[in-house]
């Protein structure tokens, strides 16, 4: 191994060096490396350590994956014990000590209703895969095919995942790109697709689906599921009403669909309950749960109601759904969680950041809109210049938003974008996230999105920049 360079400015060659080998080797497809060019070798909690020898505070966290951020003690510990212990580190779908008190401590967590009924398949090691699983089940168990699905999800990158996501540049590439799949208006109160915002925007949405399923021209195929983000994460942090969920709820279960909500994201306290439905109290048919439920590494399963458990053995194969030491992470993670109440601590802490934005937006015109729920936030950043649509709407501001997620980096802040047009400014702390550093974070933001506010005065106008993963196009 080389020794490690000794001055500041020898650390920054060596780590521009590893950017320009990783920028000639991988794939076109990478993502997050292009627009967050540092080289991670040290993390601890939210902080990063870059091998130029700076320093960023990660409000990235993994997509959401780390809700005690970066090698917590809890997780390190589980997981040296499992190596300490000479456990086997591959089992495929064999039964484990491991495997038990981690769907022990799983099962705990979720909606009682559920887990007195419930059943888990592990899956291959992503949230798609999680995905397909689902959409397999409720295939086979309804004997139907097809799916409904709402506009700016997303679920995933593998065919049926895509297919059931609204990105339809991404979908392009698969063969058939929306296989089955109806869909649906989601709630999404700054641009509202019936115009209108509010509660009655989302009755309408309510209302639109109710008329789909009852009317027999609508020209619609008997359905076999509908799949929800309770939170739409990557569509641009938005939330949906509880009383929302809950007319879906009684819409699909008046009408025998299983309801599958995808958790992937809003999961493990993010925001601001443990999962996200229990903000509306509704009981899906099948959640699907990935990224924090592994301490860091990869883990995904669905867990579901027991009637629906008709396929037969191997219907959802995979080599890689017996990882130990995510199931050892995993079960410390949700515990570390329950017992400090990481939950609530992210609804109170996601409340005082979110009413911080919200009164930012009076100074900053690029504000569209702030927004989230718990720790799961998204700034809207909207061309001020432009002409406000027929319901008061400005449009999207890619540029802006790129422009701020760079000053961002340039003052040790790393954000994600997402949301339509990749122009929703991201914020995903890890749920042990201190006050400080909170106020760190805002701090910071604050002075990038004034910064792009004045380079997007300085330059010519803002017309889309390319989309990255997860960013809808
Ligand atoms: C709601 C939701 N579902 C599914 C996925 C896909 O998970 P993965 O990237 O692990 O395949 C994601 C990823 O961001 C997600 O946010």
């Amino acid at each position: 191994m080389a020794p490690p360079p000794r001055h500041r400015s020898d650390a920054r060659t060596a780590a521009e060096s590893i950017l320009r080998r990783q920028a000639s080797r991988e794939s076109a497809a990478r993502t997050y490396a292009r627009s967050l060019p540092i080289v991670p070798v040290r993390a601890r909690g939210m902080t990063i350590e870059g091998a130029d020898g700076r320093r960023y505070l990660d409000c990235l966290a993994g997509a959401g994956t780390l809700a005690l951020g970066h090698n917590h003690p809890v997780a390190l510990e589980a997981i040296r014990a499992v190596l300490d212990s000479e456990a086997p580190l591959h089992v495929l779908d064999l039964a484990t000590p491991v495997k038990d008190a981690f769907t022990t401590a799983l099962f705990e967590t979720l909606p009682p209703a559920l887990a007195e009924r419930g059943r888990i398949q592990f899956c291959g090691p992503a949230g798609t895969d999680a995905v397909e699983a689902a959409v397999k089940l409720v295939r086979t168990a309804t004997g139907r095919s097809g799916l409904l699905a709402f506009c700016g999800a997303y679920h995933g990158m593998t065919a049926g995942a895509l297919a059931a996501s609204g990105a339809a540049a991404a979908r392009a590439a698969v063969a058939e790109p929306g296989a089955g799949v109806t869909r649906l208006p989601y709630p999404y109160e700054y641009r509202c697709p019936f115009g209108t915002g509010g509660e009655r925007g989302a009755e309408l949405s309510a209302r639109w689906t109710q008329s789909l399923l009852d009317d027999p021209g609508a020209g619609v195929h008997p359905f076999a599921g509908m799949i929800v983000e309770p939170v739409q994460g990557e569509g641009g942090v938005i939330p949906a009403p509880d009383g929302w969920l809950r007319t879906m709820r009684r819409i699909t279960e008046e009408r025998g669909i299983p309801l599958v909500v995808d958790e992937v994201q809003t999961g493990v306290g993010r925001t601001g309950a443990f999962w996200a439905v229990q903000h509306s109290g509704i009981v899906p048919d099948v959640m699907v749960l990935s990224k924090a439920i592994g301490g860091s590494l990869p883990l995904a399963v669905i867990v579901y109601r027991d009637e629906l458990d008709v396929w037969r053995p191997g219907a959802h194969a995979g080599t890689f759904r017996g990882n130990q030491l995510a199931m050892a992470a995993g079960s410390a993670t949700l515990r570390f969680v329950c017992e400090n109440r990481l939950d609530q601590r992210a609804a109170s802490l996601g409340t005082r950041m979110l009413s911080r934005l919200r009164a930012l937006a009076a100074h900053h015109p690029c504000i569209g809109e702030a927004r989230g729920r718990g720790l799961m936030i998204g700034v809207e950043i909207v061309d001020a210049d432009a002409e406000r649509d027929d319901y008061g709407a400005l449009p999207a501001a890619p540029r802006i938003a790129t422009a701020v997620q760079r000053e961002a980096l340039r003052r040790g802040l790393i954000v994600e974008l997402g949301g339509r047009h990749g122009s929703v400014v991201r914020l995903l702390p890890p749920l042990t996230i201190t006050d400080e550093q909170a106020e760190a974070v805002l701090d910071r933001l604050t002075d990038a999105i004034a910064a792009a506010e004045r380079t997007a005065h300085l330059s010519p106008p803002n017309h889309g920049a390319p989309p990255k993963h997860g960013a809808m196009p």
